[in-house]
């Protein structure tokens, strides 16, 4: 069914390119060859979020929490203080739930067979996949969203979960299995784009059924999810301040929505009426865009749990990301 596209050429085409056109990125770096820990940081990082992003927050993560001990030990607000900003706040949690896990059960080690990466808490079929293939060298497939793009691709049709791990696992190279994950992960981040594939600099168009059909319209090619809308939310917060403390408060943990994170009191957009705008800004989360507008109030609207903090108490905070991004724009953080 799919001869064409599993030419042996498609991997060796690939790791070709992959030599010659990687990024050289901080999760690659030779001295983080084989450190589990290390690629198993980048690899939920990397979720849902853009490589550009998360460099700067694997280096600090990496600095502050150089083991998988270390993270393990470390008060669950001192990591979400280090993930302020990197949205999606589970991911930090099961991390350190992960770590914690791991330094009971496993001596602190990354498993290294698959079944057992599976059982750690956070880990799915592509985290194992990614950790154990990059870092131990074993031949695991590793499907993430780029991936089955191209795999797709090549095909030419949409393909199930079960076919796409099944294609990918045929595909992977046992002699270098890591690379040849992260190939196709490059490849669809550089070159099989989601709107405007590269097909002429492809190392794979021979192979692709998707650039052979490429102009004609062809059923067989499976279109890249449409990119949603992103919903724009307005939000109002009080700027509190007594001398040289500002007033924040607590998200409390049972909510939806970045659980137990620090930021400004919210007023409605009845409360900010009397008030003027001292600062607006945008920020992007998710799914959804907000647009803040911050009022200098004398007093809460309403009386709600929260506490005075100096500069440098608040910096210590997990804060939400648009809490530290105000912060800084007033000058009560210093720039990050
Ligand atoms: N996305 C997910 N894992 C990645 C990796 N190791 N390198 C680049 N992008 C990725």
């Amino acid at each position: 069914m799919l001869s064409p596209p599993l030419s042996p050429r498609i991997r060796t085409n690939l790791l070709r390119w992959y030599d010659g056109n990687h990024r050289v990125l901080p999760w690659r770096a030779p001295e983080l060859r084989g450190n589990a820990y290390a690629i198993w940081v980048s690899e939920i990082m990397l979720q849902q979020t853009r490589v550009a992003v998360v460099i700067p927050y694997f280096q600090r993560f990496l600095a502050r929490f150089p083991d998988l001990a270390s993270l393990a030990r470390a008060p669950l607000s001192e990591v979400l203080r280090q993930w302020s900003g990197l949205g999606y706040y589970r991911r930090a949690r099961q991390l350190h739930a992960g770590a914690q896990w791991l330094l009971a059960q496993a001596e602190g080690e990354f498993p290294r067979d698959f079944a057992a990466a599976m059982r750690v808490p956070g880990v799915g079929r592509y985290t194992a996949g990614a950790v154990l293939s990059m870092a131990y060298g074993l031949p695991l497939p590793a499907v993430d969203g780029n991936v089955r793009r191209v795999l797709q691709r090549l095909a030419g049709r949409a393909l199930s979960p079960a076919s796409l791990e099944k294609m990918a696992q045929s595909l992977v190279l046992p002699r270098r299995p890591g690379d040849f994950n992260q190939a196709l992960m490059e490849l669809g981040a550089l070159i099989c784009l989601p709107a405007r594939p590269q097909c002429s600099v492809c190392p794979l168009r021979r192979h692709c059924r998707y650039q052979l059909g490429c102009g004609k319209t062809s059923a067989a090619m499976p279109r890249s999810a449409a990119v949603p809308v992103l919903k724009t939310l307005h939000a109002h917060y009080g700027l509190l301040r007594n001398r040289r403390r500002i007033w924040l408060t607590q998200r409390p943990a049972s909510a939806g929505w970045m659980p137990e994170l620090w930021e400004l009191p919210e007023i409605t957009a009845d409360q900010c009426a009397a008030f003027g705008v001292r600062l607006r800004l945008r920020h992007a989360i998710t799914r959804f865009r907000i647009d803040a507008r911050v009022h200098p109030i004398r007093q809460l609207p309403q009386p709600g749990p929260g506490a005075w903090f100096l500069p440098a108490e608040a910096a210590a905070l997990p804060l939400t990301g648009l809490t530290r991004k105000i912060l800084r724009r007033l000058q009560f953080l210093k720039p990050g």
